[in-house]
Formats: C-alpha cells, sequence, structure tokens
C-alpha cells in the first residue's frame, strides 16, 4: 500500500498521500486539505513547499549534488558546452550531432533583433541598469513576433520563440552595454560560436579587430553552464507562475529576469564587488565587517555567502573557484579588491558564526570575482547570469505548459482589520 500521512484537526483525522520522487524525496500531498478540511499550510518564502513535479534539475542541498536532466553539474561543466547544455535542459536529452547541428543553426540564425529596437535604447536615460534595460527588452520582443503571443501553439513555433530568445538574448544583452557605455553596437556574426559572438558583441569595436582569448571563452562557457538551472528558484517559480496565466513566454521570461535581479538572488554577484569596494574603501579592515554581518542588529550581510538550499557546499562554487583560480593566474591580475576576497573567503571560512550556519561562498562569489578578472563591468554581471539561466527558464516554461498546470494563485491568511464601517471624512481624528 502506499504512503501516507495523516493530519487531524479538531480532532477529525485527514489522509494525505506521500508523493516519492525518483531520488526518493518525499512529499506530502495536500492539495485536497483546503477543500476536505477549511484549512491551508502557511510557508513563508515556501520554504518547505513544493510547487511543481519536475524532471528537469535535481539538487541535494545536504550533499551538494546538483544534475540537470541527470547529468551531474561537474560532468557538464567539464565535457559539454553551453549550448548543448542548452538542448539539454529544454528538450530533455543530450543532443546527436544532427539534432545539435540543427539547434545551434536555428540559434545562429535568429540574433538580429529588429532595427526599431534601437530606437528604445535610445530612450533610456544615461545610466540605466542594463537588467532593467533587459528586461524590458525581452518584454518587447512579445510585440515584434504577435504569434508567440500564444502559448498553446503548434511545437515549430513554440521551437521557434525558445530559439529566438536563446538567440537575442546575447544580442540585446551586449546593445544594452554598448549603450551605457556610449559605444557603436556590434552587429553579431552568426558563424562564430555562440559564446565568441557575445564577447565579439560586448568587447568588439569597429575600428579595430577583434580576437576572443579562449581563456576568456572557456570561463565564461562554464559560468554559462553552472548557472544554466537551479529549479524553483525566486526566478524559475516566477517564469512558471506568470507563464501560469498563458502569458507569452517573452513576458514570462521577462518577469524572470526581473525577479533574478534583486541583490538575494541573483543580483548577489554584483552586490559581492561592490561590498568588496566598500571594503577597499573604507581601509579594507575585514574583520569590522564580519562582525556587522554576524551583528543582529545590523542588516548588513556578507554577499556571496550562504545558500537557501546549499547548507554545506555549493557544487557550482566548488567548480567555479577552481576556474576562478586559473583566470586570475592565467591572465596575471593584480586587482587589490580581489585580494580582499581572498582573504575575505580565508577569514569567514573559519569564523564559527559561518562554519555553524553553513555559510560559505556561494556561486555569486566566485563569478563576480572572473567577471571583474574578465573586464565585465559589475553593473553588467547579473545580466551574464540571466544569460545563461535562459534556457533554464525556458524548459521550465516549457514544462508547465506540457504538464498544463493550472494557474499559480497562493492563499493566506488574512490578518488585517476585520469589517468595519465607512468612516465620513469629518468623523476621521
Ligand atoms: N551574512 C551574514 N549572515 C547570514 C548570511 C550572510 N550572507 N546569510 C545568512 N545569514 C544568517 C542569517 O542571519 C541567519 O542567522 P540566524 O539563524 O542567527 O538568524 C542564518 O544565517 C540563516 O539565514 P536565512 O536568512 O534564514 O537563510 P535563507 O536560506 O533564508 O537565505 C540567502 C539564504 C542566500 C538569501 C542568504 O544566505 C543571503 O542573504 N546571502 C547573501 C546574498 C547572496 O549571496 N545571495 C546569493 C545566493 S546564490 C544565488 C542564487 O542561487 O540565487
Amino acid at each position: 500500500m502506499s504512503e501516507t500521512a495523516k493530519i487531524i484537526l479538531d480532532g477529525k483525522e485527514y489522509v494525505c498521500p506521500i508523493i516519492t520522487g525518483t531520488e526518493n524525496e518525499k512529499a506530502i500531498d495536500i492539495s485536497s486539505l483546503r477543500s476536505d478540511s477549511g484549512h491551508i499550510t502557511l510557508d513563508f518564502g515556501f520554504k518547505n513547499t513544493g510547487s511543481t513535479k519536475s524532471a528537469i534539475t535535481f539538487l541535494d542541498g545536504e550533499k551538494g549534488i546538483l544534475r540537470y536532466r541527470g547529468y551531474p553539474i561537474e560532468q557538464l561543466a567539464e565535457k559539454s558546452t553551453f549550448i548543448e547544455v542548452a538542448y539539454l535542459l529544454i528538450y530533455g536529452e543530450l543532443p546527436n550531432p544532427k539534432e545539435l547541428n540543427y539547434f545551434s543553426n536555428s540559434v545562429g540564425r535568429h540574433t538580429l533583433v529588429h532595427e526599431d529596437m534601437r530606437r528604445f535604447f535610445e530612450a533610456f536615460p544615461t545610466g540605466a541598469h542594463p537588467m532593467g534595460i533587459l528586461s524590458t527588452m525581452i518584454s518587447s520582443l512579445s510585440t515584434f513576433y504577435p504569434h508567440s503571443q500564444d502559448p498553446n501553439r503548434p511545437m515549430e513555433d513554440i521551437d521557434l520563440t525558445m530559439h529566438r530568445l536563446i538567440a537575442k538574448m546575447p544580442t540585446l544583452a551586449a546593445m544594452a552595454y554598448k549603450f551605457a557605455m556610449g559605444q557603436p553596437t556590434m552587429y553579431p556574426i552568426n558563424k562564430l560560436s555562440y559564446i565568441d559572438n557575445f564577447l565579439y558583441m560586448m568587447f568588439g569595436l569597429p575600428v579595430e579587430d577583434y580576437e576572443v582569448d579562449p581563456i576568456v571563452a572557456d570561463a565564461m562557457d562554464k559560468l554559462l553552464i553552472l548557472h544554466a538551472d537551479h529549479e524553483q528558484n525566486c526566478s524559475a517559480s516566477t517564469v512558471r507562475i506568470v507563464g501560469s496565466s498563458q502569458a507569452n513566454m517573452y513576458s514570462a521570461i521577462s518577469a524572470g529576469i526581473a525577479a533574478l535581479w534583486g541583490p538575494l538572488h541573483g543580483g548577489a554577484n554584483q552586490a559581492v564587488i561592490e561590498m568588496l569596494e566598500m571594503i577597499r574603501n573604507d581601509g579594507g579592515n575585514m574583520q569590522k565587517w564580519i562582525d556587522k554581518a554576524k551583528d543582529k542588529n545590523d542588516s548588513f550581510r556578507l554577499m556571496g555567502f550562504g545558500h537557501r538550499v546549499y547548507k554545506n557546499f555549493d557544487p557550482r562554487a566548488t567548480i567555479i573557484k577552481k576556474a576562478c583560480d586559473n583566470v586570475l593566474d592565467k591572465m596575471g591580475i593584480d586587482d587589490p579588491v580581489l585580494d580582499i576576497a581572498r582573504k575575505l573567503e580565508e577569514v569567514a571560512l573559519k569564523d564559527p558564526y559561518f562554519v555553524e550556519r553553513g555559510l560559505y561562498p556561494n556561486v555569486d562569489f566566485y563569478s563576480g570575482i572572473i567577471y571583474r578578472a574578465l573586464g565585465v563591468p559589475t553593473e553588467m554581471f547579473t545580466v551574464m547570469f540571466a544569460i545563461g539561466r535562459l534556457p533554464g527558464w525556458i524548459a521550465q516554461w516549457k514544462e508547465m505548459i506540457e504538464n498544463r498546470e493550472p494557474i499559480g494563485r497562493p492563499r493566506q491568511v488574512y490578518v488585517g482589520a476585520t469589517k468595519r464601517d465607512y468612516m465620513p471624512m469629518d468623523k476621521r481624528s
């Protein structure tokens, strides 16, 4: 007989099925609890609440395991490419040579954006944050492709939208950067690989040749693979919930970008460098800032430390730390901010406050450092994360649509005023 859980409410017993995942993780299915008993469950931040069944990414925070479609992240980071991982996440299997060729060519063919979009860029104020620009531009793509509005169109149309998104995201990201720098934008060159094309659009100039540094391209490819999906986090859940209203894919992804922007999520990589610069400008007294992070009356947190699900180590951080050391050594970078990062990592890893709470550097600590070493401006860091996370968001959206999931609509426990009558203005104190 299948396992069940019993919940006793006001002396009455309710039996809830236990759902077991393929990795043996267990969930109490309370989907009929409200209709049967009138009770809901309350779980701030959804720390214990599953919102869906998913076959995309498995992670075990205690053991530090991360797998995409069953494949360990360590193997993918070492042997695969970002484009292959994108295919794997979206379509569920590693592509054969023909499938990979078709997918790369299709993505390679759709890199241009409509010339009218340039006018949007011109309208943003100087200093506009590239994440705000990216989210707006991705959302505006839906207006250029009205056929994409309906998520229930035939699979070829959905495929086209997915490929367009993956193709145009780097173009739009690089355009946001170029406009911010006051430099001419670079049109994509479709014979280049995905990563090389992006680096060329970011760092190339019409007045000189640009050669992609293979160390930079390799580090970038790894970073994008590591960021490609992370199951039901803040932005992935946002994409699913927006998509569940049957809003178009561009709008759902744009909402995911907005969710990623926050410093407690993807924005942490920017926040890490800003924090390190602040510590340097303040005289480099590491202990002062560690003490502030530990002080419960102080809102300061060590950015790039801690994780909602990884409480022993972040497997992505282990991989990226190696790449980080490699890039810094090979590029011979001498940067006082990066020295502070290394010292901070050393001190925090020994401090009992951080050790007891399982707070150690997460992927964003190292990715921020690498991006800085690669010459990517700080405000673009979260944009880099968004480019990496895009296939994951698409896969999450596609799975939600294919599973015909209902519109996301949580409940609440109301704690506001009970019924009262409208009071005329002259009676109010
Ligand atoms: N600095 C100092 N104290 C911390 C930190 C930190 N970075 N993170 C957590 N704590 C403390 C927190 O005060 C609490 O202490 P206590 O038990 O004494 O009240 C304890 O550790 C548990 O923290 P929490 O806030 O309950 O943990 P959470 O799972 O809700 O939050 C987190 C996870 C990532 C939001 C948090 O660790 C944090 O704010 N980190 C800094 C921001 C950051 O680096 N975010 C990127 C996460 S990785 C990117 C991604 O996958 O999205």
